[in-house]
């Protein structure tokens, strides 16, 4: 019989990009639409907006949940009654021990262990760690610095009309930052902690460790809103526990998954956010070796993906192809 796939909070960024993410992969499963109220009734692709509220999971068998923390905490309960697999994309659930945090070409394995609760890691780290998991496996990662240049469409809808607005008018009311996105950029992202460090840019070290199976890996990270609209870039140094070599590095970055290599910067070939724009890959680019760096052990590079796509939606809908594969 033909599953039931609901997607929760289907008409924000990242929802209606699951929407299409199932069509485009021709993924065969009945789908139904959750919102708020506010949507209720609205029609997407033909398919009716409904309400999301505690009947809304009865016949559906796995949920993509695409809603801020508070309002996923608030439904997870009622898909759990209702018997449904979720994949979340919230970061309520990621580090909860019986979660599984799951990147589908690093630790698809992972998905095996779950109690009924999948999360989809947060946006720059799936990013970050496509790009750098076949650089971990041949020269292993001990640090990474990162410095992440993050659109405004990873604010949600609020975050793009935001720039679209102030392009227009600097003035315009605000709705997601809180200082002024059009021609600007702001070094904040999350609430900051006594240490001066961001929620975002814990994210990177917490999330990465889970990941990766690598409880010692050491993130030191900066995120960065850029008036950018879709796809997040990040510049990254990598400290690995062998010498590195760029030629090798290019090599494996050849051929990894979900990853293409766009390093010829003498004929002006790198990555660039527009270039990544409603792609599923990683592009990874201006590879390095840290000449700082006497021991040879350290590799810089620059990676772009779109973060509505392999960052939320497309990661999620790669999940739950494997679990309908089980
Ligand atoms: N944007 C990204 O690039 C990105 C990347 C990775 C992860 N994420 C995460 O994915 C989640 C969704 O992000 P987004 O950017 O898509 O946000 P968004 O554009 O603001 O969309 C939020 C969605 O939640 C729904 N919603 C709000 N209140 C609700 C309620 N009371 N009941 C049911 N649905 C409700 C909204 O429906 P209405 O339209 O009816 O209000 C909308 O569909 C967040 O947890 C975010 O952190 C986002």
């Amino acid at each position: 019989m033909k599953k039931t796939v609901a997607i929760a909070g289907a008409t924000g960024a990242v929802g209606m990009q699951m929407l299409e993410c199932l069509k485009e992969r021709n993924i065969d499963v009945n789908i139904r639409l959750l919102a708020s109220a506010r949507s209720r009734g609205k029609v997407i692709d033909g398919l009716t907006v409904e309400e999301l509220n505690e009947d809304s999971f009865n016949g559906v068998d796995y949920v993509l949940g695409a809603c801020e923390n508070d309002i996923t905490k608030m439904w997870m309960p009622w898909a759990q009654k209702a018997g449904c697999v979720v994949v979340d994309n919230s970061s309520a659930f990621r580090l909860d021990e019986d979660v599984p945090l799951v990147v589908p070409e690093i630790n698809a394995d992972d998905i095996r262990k779950n109690s009924g609760i999948i999360a989809n890691p947060n946006c720059s780290t799936i990013i970050a760690l496509v790009a750098c998991d076949a650089l971990k496996k041949e020269f292993g990662i001990s640090r990474m610095v990162v410095t992440t240049m993050q659109a405004v469409s990873g604010a949600g809808v609020k975050g793009i009309a935001d720039l679209e607005n102030q392009i227009q008018d600097p003035q315009a009311p605000r709705q997601a930052f809180p200082y002024q996105i059009a021609y600007n950029l702001i070094p904040q992202i999350g609430d900051f902690d006594d240490l001066g460090i961001s929620k975002e840019e814990w994210k990177m070290q917490n999330e990465g460790r889970k990941i990766w199976h690598d409880e010692d890996l050491l993130v030191n990270c900066t995120c960065v809103r850029v008036p950018v609209l879709r796809s997040h870039s990040e510049s990254i140094l990598l400290e690995c526990e062998n010498e590195v070599d760029v030629e090798r590095a290019r090599e494996v970055l050849e051929k990894a998954a979900g990853v293409q290599l766009k390093d010829d910067p003498k004929n002006k070939v790198y990555p660039m956010p527009l270039d990544t724009t409603n792609q599923d890959d990683v592009f990874v680019g201006r590879l390095r070796k840290d000449i700082t760096d006497p021991t040879g052990k350290t590799l810089s590079l620059f990676c772009c993906g779109d973060q509505i796509r392999k960052g939320a939606a497309t990661n999620a809908v790669q999940i739950l192809e494997k679990l309908l594969e089980q």
